[in-house]
Formats: C-alpha cells, structure tokens, sequence
C-alpha cells in the first residue's frame, strides 16, 4: 500500500529510544485487552516513547491541546463507571482495540494522512506501554 511505504520513509516514523527489555515478556501477537495496564514500569516506558514518537502532534500529555490531534485521554474512560466485572472487561477490550488499530494503521480520509500508521514500526508491548501512559495522563 503507498500510503503504508511513505509513512514508512517518513523520518519521523521510527521506533522511539527507549529500551523495554524490564517489561514483562508477553505472548506473542496482539492481546485481546492490554496487558501491561496499571503497570508502573510501562506507564513510564510509554511515557518515554509517547515524549519522542507522538507528543509533536498530541501534545505531551495526551491532551490535544496541539490540534486537531484529539484526546487520547477520553479513550475508554467511559468503562471506568461500568460496575459489571465483564462488561467493564468489553468496554476496556474494545477501548484498547480501537487504540491499537489508530496506531497500527493510522489515519488517513481521502487519501491525506492525519496520522502515520506506526505497524511494523512499534511492536505490540510497545503500543501497550503507550496506552498504559494515555490511561495515566492528567485528566481534566
Ligand atoms: C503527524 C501527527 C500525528 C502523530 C505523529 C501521531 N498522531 Fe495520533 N492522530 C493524529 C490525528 C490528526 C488524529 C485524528 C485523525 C482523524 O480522526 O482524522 C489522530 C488520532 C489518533 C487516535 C484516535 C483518537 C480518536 O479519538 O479518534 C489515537 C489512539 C492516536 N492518534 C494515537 C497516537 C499515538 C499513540 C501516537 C504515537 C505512536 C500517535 N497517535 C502519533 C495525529 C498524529
């Protein structure tokens, strides 16, 4: 897909700096719900990485104060209010889904891209670390 090959060319779409060797190992692929949630060494890990890959357009706390980046810090913040055990289970599943593909492969309408996608770029602990940070920024 062109649109894949020059976001990939782009300079700016490279894997951060960081090092997440201390991460928990964890099963291959893509989870279901994000396995590192509520983890303090991802928090700070996806906070490093946020810093360097995607603050220049969401702005360093996740807050979209660098429009027209959106909030990240809205997303799945609904399921917190929900008290069923396994629907609050859905609710995060499905928050964490729709953050992962955002970032896997961005987003683009009619054919100009808003963001890059980053598939191929950042591996899945990665993007977990990332999600567990936005779960932890400041909320208004
Ligand atoms: C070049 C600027 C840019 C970069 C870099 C960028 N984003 Fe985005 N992102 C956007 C824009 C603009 C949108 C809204 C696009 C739209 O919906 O049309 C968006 C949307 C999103 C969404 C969906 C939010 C929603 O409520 O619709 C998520 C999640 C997201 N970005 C996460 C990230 C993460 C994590 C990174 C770093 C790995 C990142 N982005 C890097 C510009 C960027």
């Amino acid at each position: 897909m062109t649109l894949t090959a020059g976001a990939l060319a782009d300079p700016l779409v490279e894997r951060p700096a960081v090092d997440t060797t201390d991460l928990q190992t964890l099963a291959p692929g893509w989870a279901a719900t994000n396995p590192l949630r509520g983890l303090a060494q991802a928090q700070a890990i996806g906070r490093q990485a946020f810093n360097q890959t995607c603050a220049r357009c969401h702005g360093a706390e996740a807050d979209g104060s660098r429009s027209p980046a959106p909030d990240l810090r809205r997303i799945g913040l609904a399921c917190r209010r929900v008290k069923d055990a396994e629907l609050k289970q859905r609710c995060l599943s499905d928050a964490d889904h729709f953050f992962v593909t955002s970032v896997r492969y961005g987003k683009q309408k009619f054919g100009i891209v808003h963001m890059p996608p980053f598939d191929g770029v950042l591996e899945p602990a990665l993007v977990y670390a990332l999600r567990s940070y936005v779960e932890t920024a400041p909320r208004p």
